[in-house]
């Protein structure tokens, strides 16, 4: 989608971090927004940021683990920006821990806003550009999408699955000839609000696990690009239509390794350990 002004976005996660950041993005580039999120207080911070753009604007209390209410995000575009052409499924959630020390409620947790909220978001928009044969579908995973690290076990399975559904959903949408295109988006470290990710619930929590989240907040905290710059690169991948945006290319020698570990079939290296 080379032109993007008059057209409208849809954006989940928009309250906070680089969803805001996009939706910014996009209304720079004359784009009405469709904003969806749990955060009914930063939503309407958006808002309030997306006003000197002059666009058209709502904003929508939705939770993305929850396919009606992913739905009614897609019916309440249409009704008050007159659809969709650009959709960005990017609300997230992070936790760390050892696999077996992530509870069954956790992971229920993790996948079903990581994982499922993509899902929802294919599902509700997906059948609407292919009529209109004509928009692009942003799926937000990372580069734990691609490596796997220690102590991130539910956040790096979701974000495989967003990764690998993302690449399934081109080959649909090449297999019909439709012209709507697909980008995943896996940025390393960038600072916002992720790592202050809470489960809403009890989670008892081991000495290397707070040890872990500890560390994880100091990572994402340091982050060297901004959230704007990587809404800009998710503009211009929109523009050029580009599959996979690596926002940080350091992690590239990471993502080679684990290929030659699965290729060579050897145990995998740890991506963080790497020399
Ligand atoms: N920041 C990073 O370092 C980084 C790196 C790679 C990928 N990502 C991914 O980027 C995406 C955006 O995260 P961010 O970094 O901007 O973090 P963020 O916490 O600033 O923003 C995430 C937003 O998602 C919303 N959200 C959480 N659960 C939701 C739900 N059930 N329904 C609707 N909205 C929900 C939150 O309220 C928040 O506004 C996530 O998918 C995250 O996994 C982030």
């Amino acid at each position: 989608m080379s032109e993007l002004g008059g057209k409208v976005a849809a954006v989940t996660g928009a309250a906070s971090g680089l969803g805001r950041a996009m939706a910014l993005a996009f209304a720079s580039e004359g784009m009405h927004v469709a904003l969806a999120d749990v955060d009914e207080a930063g939503l309407a911070h958006t808002r309030d940021l997306l006003a000197p753009h002059g666009i058209k604007a709502c904003a929508m209390r939705v939770d993305v683990s929850k396919a009606r209410e992913v739905e009614a995000f897609a019916e309440r575009a249409a009704a008050e920006l007159g659809g969709a052409h650009l959709v960005c499924n990017n609300a997230g959630v992070a936790l760390s821990g050892a696999v077996w020390e992530t509870s069954a409620a956790e992971w229920q947790w993790i996948v079903g806003v990581n994982l499922l909220g993509v899902v929802h978001g294919v599902r509700a928009f997906a059948p609407r550009l292919i009529a209109q044969d004509e928009g692009h579908i942003v799926n937000t995973a990372s580069v734990a999408g691609l490596i796997s690290a220690p102590g991130m076990g539910a956040y790096c399975a979701s974000k495989h699955a967003v990764v690998a559904l993302s690449e399934s959903l081109q080959h649909d949408l090449g297999e019909r000839g439709s012209r709507v295109g697909v980008s995943v988006l896996c940025p390393a470290y960038v600072p916002t609000g992720i790592a202050e990710s809470r489960f809403p619930g009890p989670v008892a929590k081991s000495q290397e696990r707070l040890a872990k989240e500890a560390a994880l907040k100091k990572a994402v905290a340091a982050g060297k690009l901004s959230a704007d710059d990587v809404a800009r690169a998710v503009v211009a991948a929109v523009k050029q239509t580009r599959f996979y945006v690596l926002t940080h290319p350091a992690i590239k020698g990471a993502v080679r390794a684990r290929m030659e570990d699965v290729l060579d079939e050897r145990a995998p290296r740890d991506p963080l350990r790497l020399k």
